[in-house]
């Protein structure tokens, strides 16, 4: 199955939900010939509008690929993307820069933010490159909802104490990440392991801001993750496997997001050839993992890997209902 289109559903307010994304058929392929990798293979996906929407799959399943490829920071070689009514596939380098600018927010697993400017700065920045003038009564929402009010002329490195140079980006700057995509009121939010870097309390923090920011200001969010636990914080978890959307799963559990991704380990030790022929082109840049590779997830699923947090281990069910 290779499908994921949603039906119309209902949203907490019984409203029906809109589709913020989509995609259609979507195939994308690396390289050519002995190295051709089918990254996406016929992908077909509605993310819905004000909703938190995960992304999950072994590594190498394609969720990166698919999140760039919907947030049209990367072309697909067949099938269409739409963000809301616009189909991105169809635009030229110019016009999509101008709609990933203006309407869709990113939240890195590195933060991205510029240890010169303090936290307000590089809340606004975004919107200072595009030449917007930021909403402000919009932006102090934000700021209050990850509460940030009383540091705003921080530095990153000041926001947390003792924190090194260099050292693995704190909650706080977790924070400003958050608050700096939500600022530019984007349609729609797209993360790629936001927690990655963080450890479990500031992990739970950010999901807990990232849920906030669906249920009371209405963002839609698309995060992509290996972390059950993470997952769980979402309104519908997609699974992909091989390039293709295999399940999914709506408001799951750690516990069951863990149990699905630990068939994932068994289907894939029956398998004979794995489909992602990582090994196939050595010094493309992405080296195969190991089953002993913590970050892998076909390979042993072991709630000991620092990775993949057991569930609970935030100290929070995951969502606030
Ligand atoms: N730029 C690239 N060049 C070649 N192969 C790539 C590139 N990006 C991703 N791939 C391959 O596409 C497949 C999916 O990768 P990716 O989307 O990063 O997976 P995931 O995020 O699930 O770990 C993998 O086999 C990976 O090696
Ligand atoms: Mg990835």
């Amino acid at each position: 199955m290779t499908t994921a289109v949603a039906n119309a559903s209902t949203g907490g307010n019984g409203a029906l939900t809109a589709v913020a994304a989509s995609a259609r058929q979507v195939v994308k392929a690396y390289g050519v010939g002995e190295t051709r990798v089918v990254a996406l293979d016929r992908v077909d996906v509605d993310i819905a509008r004000g909703a938190f929407t995960a992304i999950m799959g072994p590594s190498g399943s394609g969720k990166s690929t698919l999140m760039h490829c919907l947030a049209g920071l990367d072309t697909v070689t067949e099938g269409h993307i739409s963000i809301g009514e616009h189909e991105i596939t169809r635009l030229k380098d110019k016009k999509l820069t101008q709609l990933r600018r203006d309407r869709i927010g990113f939240i890195f697993q590195a933060f991205n933010l510029l240890p010169t400017l303090n936290a307000y700065e590089n809340i606004t920045l975004p919107m200072d490159i595009a030449g917007r003038k930021p909403d402000r009564a919009w932006v102090e929402q934000v700021i209050g909802t990850v509460g940030l009010a009383d540091r705003l002329t921080h530095r990153p490195n000041q926001l947390s104490g003792g924190q090194q140079q260099g050292a693995p980006p704190s909650g706080s700057w977790g924070r400003v990440a958050v608050a700096r995509a939500l600022a530019a009121r984007p349609e729609i939010i797209f993360g790629d392991e936001p927690t990655g870097n963080l450890d479990s309390r500031a992990g739970a923090e950010l999901l807990g801001f990232l849920r906030r920011s669906v249920d009371e200001l209405g963002q839609t969010i698309v995060m992509v993750t290996h972390d059950p636990v993470a997952a769980a914080y979402a309104d519908r978890v997609l699974y992909l496997a091989d390039g293709r959307l295999v399940d999914e799963m709506h408001r799951p559990t750690a516990e069951q997001v863990l149990d699905r991704m630990r068939r994932f380990v068994g289907d894939a030790s029956h398998a004979q050839q794995p489909h992602t022929p990582e090994s196939h082109a050595p010094g493309h840049g992405y080296p195969p993992r190991s089953v002993d590779d913590p970050r892998s997830v076909s390979g042993p699923y072991s709630p000991d890997d620092p990775h993949i947090a057991a569930p609970g281990h935030h100290g929070t069910s995951g969502r606030a209902s």
